[in-house]
């Protein structure tokens, strides 16, 4: 069935015959893939833009005075134009290519951190972080002596902004998600950027699951960091991007070092190249980017604006269902509001663990990550070890919802609930 809704006219069937993987079956039931929130798939205009880079244009970039080589570095250098443009970036040269998000999140906190940031300085975190932008937090709490401090999440699922005023006094940076990777809690990122400027503090947004759902405006975010994946938004893995405000770039020291970061190298020392190439040591994944710019491609011809309504209408549509049919048996985390959330679902049925769960899925063709979801301190919050976390994109509709729907009554009667 169709999803339709305000403002929502994608064509979902039209989209799937995009993604080769999605006509293929998992024990003998065709896939339902509902895990986009760890992964996307992939449309065939992706993965045929990194065959033909490898069969037209490959060399190395920012090396060689070959036509062939000209044509790598443009190929790179053109996707980094069309990234920056879909985030409203101020010029291509705000982008940073990294292996990941993870990376780009970890670049911030060590080589950011590491020039500014000393003894009893201190950085907010929200309790809805990942482990990518705790940890790295938590490393230099333990090297440097910074204080860590959290923005707790209410009753709602949203981030409580009673204390802000006491969090944020005296602090360095705030580093924030835009939306959780488990409740799907979308956060106010602009609101929180405002209010921890006016306290001094920088921003780092972690926008890794809000990036390929909604339409992401940098100037409006109004950080001075945001980093996401290309592997979650229809790119290949290998690629995640860091945007900076550019003084704030300039500042910052480089993360790793080696080939292509430098302008120059003594035996007494180095000059770092400019931003972006002095964050890009080494051969950068060239062809990921050139994938990566396919994806972005894909995403504005349906257009941003699209995607989220469709998610949204999605979202409306799991929650009534899901809970007209399991009732007080079934506890949905996070905001109950369908507009309150990116399309994530994580849910609770009876006291089926989740591991189980997701076997009982598994059989019935349902591809779910069941778990912490590399959020362990927002787990303690919500007073579980484990969700169940259901997740869709544009190539999922209210079919797959129905067959998640009717594994769950299946997963019930198996365990006897
Ligand atoms: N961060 C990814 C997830 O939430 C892997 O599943």
């Amino acid at each position: 069935m169709e999803v339709t809704g305000p403002g929502h006219d994608l064509d979902v069937q039209a989209i799937r015959k995009d993604f080769p993987i999605l006509a293929t079956q998992m024990n003998g039931k065709p896939l339902t893939y509902l895990d986009t929130a760890a992964t996307s798939q992939k449309p065939q205009s992706v993965l045929d833009a990194m065959d033909h880079y490898y069969e037209t244009s490959n060399a190395n970039v920012h090396r060689a005075a070959y036509s062939l080589a000209e044509a790598a570095t443009n190929a790179l250098e053109g996707a980094r134009a069309k990234v920056a443009r879909f985030i409203g970036a101020g010029s291509a040269n705000e982008v940073v290519f990294t292996k990941n998000a993870t990376e780009s999140l970890n670049l911030v906190a060590h080589a950011w951190g590491s020039k500014f940031l000393s003894q009893g300085d201190v950085v907010v975190l929200s309790q809805l972080e990942h482990h990518a932008n705790i940890v790295p937090w938590h490393q230099l709490a333990a090297s440097k002596g910074i204080e860590l401090r959290w923005i707790p999440v209410g009753d709602d699922g949203r981030l409580d902004l009673t204390d802000l005023d006491a969090l944020f006094d005296g602090a360095k940076m705030l580093a924030v998600t835009a939306m959780s990777n488990v409740t799907g809690t979308i956060t106010p990122v602009t609101e929180l950027a405002e209010r921890a400027h006016a306290a001094g503090a920088l921003v780092s947004v972690d926008a890794c699951q809000y990036a390929p759902h909604l339409s992401l405006d940098v100037q409006t975010f109004g950080a001075d960091f945001v980093s996401f994946s290309s592997h979650k938004m229809l790119g290949p893995t290998g690629i995640g991007v860091l945007w900076g405000r550019p003084e704030v770039l300039d500042a910052t020291p480089p993360f790793m070092g080696g080939g292509g970061m430098i302008l120059d190298v003594t035996m007494d020392g180095f000059t770092p190249a400019a931003v972006p190439q002095k964050f890009e040591a080494g051969t950068p994944a060239v062809a990921e980017a050139v994938g990566l710019g396919a994806a972005v491609d894909y995403l504005d011809a349906l257009g941003m604006d699209q995607v989220r309504a469709h998610e949204v209408a999605l979202n409306r549509y799991a929650i009534e269902m899901l809970t007209d049919r399991f009732g007080d048996s079934l506890t949905i985390h996070g905001p109950q509001e369908p507009e309150a959330r990116g399309g994530v679902l994580s849910f609770a049925l009876a006291d089926i663990h989740p591991h189980d769960m997701s076997q009982v899925l598994n059989e019935h063709g349902v591809g779910v990550r069941p778990g912490h979801h590399c959020a362990k301190p927002l787990m303690r919050v919500l007073g579980v070890g484990a969700t169940t976390r259901a997740s869709w994109y544009v190539y999922n509709d209210t079919d797959d919802i129905d067959v998640l729907g009717d594994a769950l009554a299946d997963a019930k009667d198996f365990f006897g609930l």
